[in-house]
């Protein structure tokens, strides 16, 4: 009996996986997640666990915004009252910032740190574990080519948006505004050792940006899974991230208080994260540089404005992956899932035009050539100069 179970199993796995077979374009590939995971509803009342583990000096990083919140007391009361607050982190966090923490933690004599927030506390933070053992400026790991060693503290994230998925991923986006340059920075150690992504904490996200960052959480799906990258583990939970966002993101604008839809944001921001993580963005997040750097987009924003585009651009290449991509969001193709999504953006109130946020005809040719980043070599369709002047003037 248990024979026969075994083989009508097996025989269901085959056939299932023959089905797919043909959607999987890598033979060899990778996964790796260091991150431990604590996800639910009520998952940070289990902070004093968590930071008795580390030996117990906390230092808490969040923005002034949050810091106002009562969130922040509570979670500072969670962590002890050897617990100091570090409430500086700006939106687009800077070198600065990162040596001012680095320091904070150093003078506190810090053994963990948390950083509660969107991707801005969490990006600032991670970068600090490493500087405050290692040694500033931040600026020379950041534009200066230095490479960190692997010493660092522990973070535990606790993301309070549902968009970045920040807390899964090894990646930075620092701004060294005396250089001129926002860009990313990876490293093994900005891994955090821990993410608790409880939803309540979203409950109180405004509804501008929960729109942003949940077509930030959507350009992550759709980038991790189509990605030259790309590999079967990230591209299913990719796919389940896309799936997530169509089913929720449109109750939690609705009504900010729906924990059901909330629940289903946080849950798509972290599959995203970690659909990406390894695959990496694509052309879309290569074009969302120029677009926040010189236009101040939000990065969600930037990511929503030349999403629907790209589906369309990408399609053509993507053959079946492409309708797999669609099926998993409710549509039957690209073309499809791209109408979806620009409607998405005009329910969410994001601009849809170039024009709206300060682009004219002349500055096309610039936003060409600052749109490529290194990641736009990962898109599954060559984009070439022209291809993209193309799409640009599409957007104006
Ligand atoms: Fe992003």
């Amino acid at each position: 009996m248990i024979r026969e179970l075994s083989l009508t199993v097996c025989v269901d796995l085959w056939k299932k996986f023959s089905r797919h077979s043909s959607l999987i374009t890598h033979t060899m590939w990778n996964y790796r997640q260091p991150t431990d995971i604590r996800f639910g509803v009520g998952t940070r009342k289990t902070l004093p666990d968590v930071i008795a583990k580390f030996g117990g000096r906390p230092v808490l990083v969040t923005d002034a915004g949050l810091a106002s919140m009562a969130m922040t007391s509570e979670v500072l009361d969670l962590l002890g009252p050897s617990a100091i607050l570090f409430a500086e982190v700006e939106p687009n966090p800077t070198v600065g910032t990162v040596d001012k923490l680095a320091e904070t933690i150093r003078g506190h004599l810090g053994d963990v740190v948390v950083a509660l927030g969107g991707g801005s506390s969490l990006d600032c933070a991670k970068a600090a574990c490493s500087v405050a053992i290692q040694g500033g400026p931040a600026r020379k790991y950041h534009s200066e080519g230095v490479a960190l060693d692997s010493r660092h503290l522990p973070l535990i994230a606790v993301p309070t948006t549902a968009g970045t998925g920040s807390e899964v991923t090894p990646i930075a986006v620092l701004d060294d505004p005396e250089k001129g340059i926002k860009a990313p920075i990876a490293h093994d150690n900005f891994y955090p050792k821990l993410a608790i992504v409880d939803p309540e904490l979203t409950l109180t996200v405004p509804r501008h940006i929960t729109a942003i960052t949940g077509l930030d959480a959507l350009s992550h799906g759709i980038e991790g899974y189509w990605s030259k990258n790309h590999q079967p583990i990230c591209d299913l939970m990719a796919l389940e991230s896309v799936r997530l966002v169509f089913r929720h993101l449109s109750a939690a604008l609705a009504n900010g208080s729906d924990i059901k839809a909330r629940t289903g944001m946080s849950l798509a921001a972290l599959l995203g994260g970690l659909g990406f993580q390894l695959p990496k963005n694509a052309a879309v997040h290569a074009c969302s540089f120029p677009l926040s750097n010189k236009y101040h987009m939000p990065h969600g924003s930037a990511c929503a404005m030349t999403l629907d585009h790209f589906v369309r651009f990408n399609s053509e290449s993507m053959g079946e992956r492409g309708i797999a991509l669609a099926r998993a969001a409710g549509f039957a193709g690209m073309n499809d899932l791209a109408d979806g999504i620009a409607e998405l953006k005009a329910e969410a109130g994001l601009p849809t035009t170039l024009r709206e946020v300060g682009v004219c005809d002349n500055n096309i040719d610039e936003l060409v050539k600052n749109s490529f980043h290194p990641i736009m070599g990962n898109n599954p369709r060559e984009v070439t100069p022209d291809a993209l002047r193309a799409l640009y003037l599409e957007m104006l």
